[in-house]
């Protein structure tokens, strides 16, 4: 269940309902955060304008769309060699053109052109209204480059068309950016500033979503907790703004409400909460609504105050702690999970027993771990000297994941022979008799078929486990459907 970077870090290409008189094809792959998917499908909406449709074919493509991640430099790796695939299939086609999306391309900007020699455009994470003057150059045989960060854009505006969908669940977006500038991340330098989106936009797109049958929403920001819409703008500037648009403005324990109230069935998830963001009205907003579901991905990074402070995280582990036993206490069966880095720079065997200690006290249902990575252009890549060794970082790593997984079991040994509303999302990987869906606490859960269908919300009796899933068998719908 933990995932590692080879499992987060996938590429996967998405298909485009057709739109009957398009008739240029768009092969588009995402790889990275949940924000590059969803910005993939707005994307896919801004060229369904221009005349594109999207095929599983790369061969048959006029355009090949790369949305890239440059968290990590594995992430990079990986995209540097999809170019590699992209470039062969292009001899065989030679009018085909390769757009290359996403934080790679607000990173390296211009010089993408000159390190790969098989893009034809750079596009970055704020540009993609741009994309139709800019395929208009390309056509014309020219290189284009857009990576002009924006202020407000948020793409509020824009329908996303829901690419490789399940029919049940989406991604909302409601912020872009990031001020955190916590020093190991490059996410503040390649998505900009920090800006939040129209409540009435994201209340229409929810509202949509149901109508079209969906069952489950999760809200997309860098750190969710920091919502504030105050008329449009980047967060950092709402001190410069008038009495009316501070007394008018909506936060995200109010964005929750809303959204809870707008659509009282639909299941409402929200990713990432940051610690030092996260609010108490937040989590009495979730306790209030019983369609908010009962689980937060909570990021620490280390569990030593000592790195904590040198990655500029402004929590302690005492706040940390502090804020999951008031969680708890509020929402007792709350579900937690992590993101956690081994190997920052100066980290000691004391560090690294703390971060085992940290997760001792919590025991997480799962987690997301990694070693770190240094990012060129970041505080840390400034000011500190990459120094702990690889085979330590991975070491590290590994004992993390080891600990995790023991607690993942820990935690799906609780929830056997209890009943639990399951929302049923699709077949079940290993098995085309069952079905697959989750529980509120976002935990997977597995059982037989019967006459049930997806999108249904079913009652299941969880009757084993392993560490990452939920085998049952269902007693009846839940009053929810
Ligand atoms: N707030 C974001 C975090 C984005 S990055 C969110 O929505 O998830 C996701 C995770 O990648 C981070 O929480 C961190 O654990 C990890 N990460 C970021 N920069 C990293 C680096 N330089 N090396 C290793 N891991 C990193
Ligand atoms: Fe990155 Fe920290 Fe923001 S991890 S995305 S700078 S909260």
């Amino acid at each position: 269940m933990e995932k590692t970077i080879d499992e987060k870090i996938q590429g996967s290409a998405i298909t485009l309902q057709n739109n009957s008189g398009n008739d240029r094809k768009l092969y588009i792959e995402s790889y990275g955060c949940q924000m590059n998917f969803s910005d993939s499908e707005i994307v896919a909406s801004i060229l369904a304008q221009e005349g594109f449709n999207t095929t599983q074919k790369m061969e048959e493509a006029d355009l090949i769309l790369v949305n890239t991640c440059s968290i990590r430099d594995k992430a990079e790796q990986t995209v540097r060699k999809r170019l590699e695939k992209f470039n062969a299939v292009k001899k065989g086609n030679p009018h085909m053109k390769v757009g290359v999306l996403g934080c790679m391309a607000e990173r390296l900007k211009s010089k993408f052109l000159e390190e790969e020699k098989i893009v034809d455009m750079v596009v970055g994470p704020d540009a993609y209204k741009d994309l139709p003057n800019l395929i208009q150059e390309i056509d014309e045989g020219r290189n284009a480059v857009n990576v002009i960060l924006s202020k407000d854009e948020t793409y509020g505006d824009v329908a996303p068309v829901r690419l490789n969908s399940n029919g049940v669940t989406a991604f909302v977006s409601i912020t872009r950016g990031c001020d955190n500038m916590c020093t190991f991340c490059v996410v503040p330098f390649t998505r900009g500033r920090e800006r939040s989106r129209d409540p009435l936009s994201i209340i229409a797109e929810v509202n949509d979503l149901w109508n079209k049958g969906f069952k489950e929403i999760t809200l997309l920001g860098q750190n969710v907790d920091s919502y504030l819409w105050y008329g449009g703008g980047l967060k950092k500037d709402f001190e410069k703004a008038s009495d009316m648009q501070k007394a008018t403005a909506v936060n995200f324990a109010k964005l929750l409400e809303l959204t809870a109230l707008a659509q009282p069935k639909m299941r409402i998830r929200f990713s990432t909460s940051n610690p030092q963001d996260m609010t108490m009205d937040v989590i009495e907003t979730m306790a209030q609504f019983e369609n908010i579901c009962n689980y937060i991905h909570l990021p620490v990074q280390s569990g030593s105050n000592r790195i904590l402070k040198a990655m500029n995280r402004l929590h302690t582990r005492e706040h940390y702690f502090g804020l999951i036993d008031n969680i708890k206490k509020i929402i007792p069966d709350c579900a937690f999970s992590q993101d956690m880095i081994t190997g920052f720079p100066t980290e000691t065997e004391q560090d690294h027993q703390d971060t085992l200690s940290l997760m001792e006290y919590v025991k997480y249902d799962y987690g997301f771990m990694f070693a770190y990575s240094e990012r060129p252009g970041t505080m840390a890549a400034r000011k500190m000297e990459d120094d702990v060794p690889a085979e330590v970082k991975k070491r590290r790593l590994q004992e993390i994941i080891a600990l995790q997984r023991k607690h993942s079991l820990y935690r799906t040994q609780q929830h056997v022979g209890q009943v639990e509303e399951v929302l049923i999302e699709g077949t079940s990987k290993k098995s085309d008799a069952h079905w697959m869906g989750r529980n509120t606490q976002n935990t997977v859960v597995v059982f037989p078929k019967e006459n049930y269908a997806i999108g249904d919300f079913v009652n299941v009796k969880i009757n084993d486990c392993t560490s990452a899933t939920l085998l049952g068998t269902a007693v009846g719908l839940s009053k929810n459907n």
